[in-house]
């Protein structure tokens, strides 16, 4: 089953835009002001004083941090925040800007008040940072001239512009960079009305017929993620227009999702996977994010932003000082969904004593094997 899924479509629940195809996809939904922008309220309220003090002073607006996991709308929100200035965006990422140069030149050719978004700003390299801080600073760029006794440096001066930054891992960010911005906004998970809400607008962009309790049934399963939730809406349109009469109602998501394995709380069988693991091979926890990623085969950076942010927010895993903690809630809801796993260990209050009488971790059986649907 899982082998199916696997091979089908890798990343329903991915959060993560996979292929061409999907980010053009995304480019057509992407909300365009912040009236269209859904959810996260208190950042929208704050970004729309900034945004209005800088229109009224006519000066670029401050540099802006926006950090939280992927698919939240991280750089849907930068491209708002230069239409609502009424100036130009360039796209730019921290690995994509190699040599001091290159931001050099990108800097040199932005119009006064332009918006420069740098996605995975994290991942700027120390000499391309460097040039940066006096950029955002005083707008202005410091280029040596010459080699050797001859050498000398040359500052010139930018037009200013606003740098908008976004990263999944803010404590990645140095310090230095971290207090040039000046206003950081955490996005959060969306609530399940404006996932909602995402997907109606979604369906009304793209011409589907999707039903309110649909709706409410793909925003239960979208992970608390705009893009996860678009990505359903999809799903369930290609089902319900090969198998039904292309109406998307809550048959309709409902055969649509279990023909991909996504379970009522919007796992699939990766995300099964991983708490399995943890009940089996580590007992519930606590397991460092190493090991529980060579296990997995997968990435600890994967696994750390893609599976774990939504495991954390549901509460099917905790994060403790010694490693992740498979939780008694997802235990319930493997044993719901068929799987038989055993139940978490826990040490007893005075550590002595542990709870459960399943012996060791069964590390024989491939834990993927019996995900359910
Ligand atoms: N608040 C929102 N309202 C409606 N749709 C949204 C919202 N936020 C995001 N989306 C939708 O979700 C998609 C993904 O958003 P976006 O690409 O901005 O996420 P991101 O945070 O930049 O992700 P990543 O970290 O992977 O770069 C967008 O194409 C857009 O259609
Ligand atoms: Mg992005």
């Amino acid at each position: 089953m899982l082998a199916a899924m696997t091979e089908h479509d890798p990343r329903v629940l991915a959060t993560g835009a996979s292929d061409g195809d999907e980010v053009a996809l995304e480019r057509s939904l992407r909300p365009r002001t912040l009236d269209e922008y859904v959810g996260q309220r208190d950042v929208k309220a704050n970004l729309a004083v900034l945004l209005e003090a800088a229109r009224r002073r006519e000066e670029a607006a401050d540099h802006i941090l926006l950090h939280g996991p992927p698919g939240l709308g991280k750089t849907t929100l930068a491209t708002i925040v230069a239409r609502e200035l009424g100036v130009n965006i360039r796209y730019a990422s921290g690995p994509a800007i190699e040599r001091p140069g290159d931001l050099a030149a990108i800097l040199t050719s932005l119009d006064s008040r332009d918006v420069l978004f740098i996605d995975e700003v994290h991942r700027l390299g120390r000499s391309v940072e460097e040039i940066l801080y006096p950029a955002m600073e005083d707008f202005a760029l410091d280029v040596m001239i010459g080699k050797g006794p001859s050498a000398r440096s040359l500052r010139l001066t930018l037009r200013p512009f606003t740098i908008v930054g976004a990263t999944t891992r803010a404590g990645r960010i140095s310090s230095p960079l971290r207090d040039r911005f000046g206003a950081t906004y955490r996005l959060d998970f969306y609530e399940p009305e404006d996932l909602a809400a995402i997907a109606r607008r979604t369906a009304a962009i793209l011409g589907i017929e999707l039903t309110p309790d649909a709706a409410l049934m793909l925003a239960a399963r979208g992970r608390a993620t705009p893009r996860v939730v678009n990505r359903l809406v999809k799903r369930a349109r290609d089902h319900a227009e090969v198998h039904r009469d292309g109406r998307v109602d809550a048959e309709a998501v409902a055969e649509a999702m279990a023909a991909l394995e996504i379970d009522d709380a919007g796992l699939d069988g990766t995300d099964r996977r991983l708490l399995a693991t943890v009940l089996r091979k580590f007992g519930g926890g606590p397991v460092g994010v190493a090991a529980l990623a060579a296990v997995l085969a997968e990435e600890v950076e994967t696994v750390e932003d893609v599976y774990e942010p939504y495991l954390l927010r549901i509460g099917f895993l905790e994060r403790t000082p010694q490693g992740r903690i498979a939780t008694d809630a997802a235990f319930e809801h493997l044993v719901a969904q068929g799987m038989d796993v055993p139940p978490p260990r826990r040490p007893a209050a005075a550590g002595t004593l542990w709870w459960g009488t399943s012996g060791a971790p069964d590390v024989q059986r491939d834990p993927g094997a019996d995900a359910a649907g």
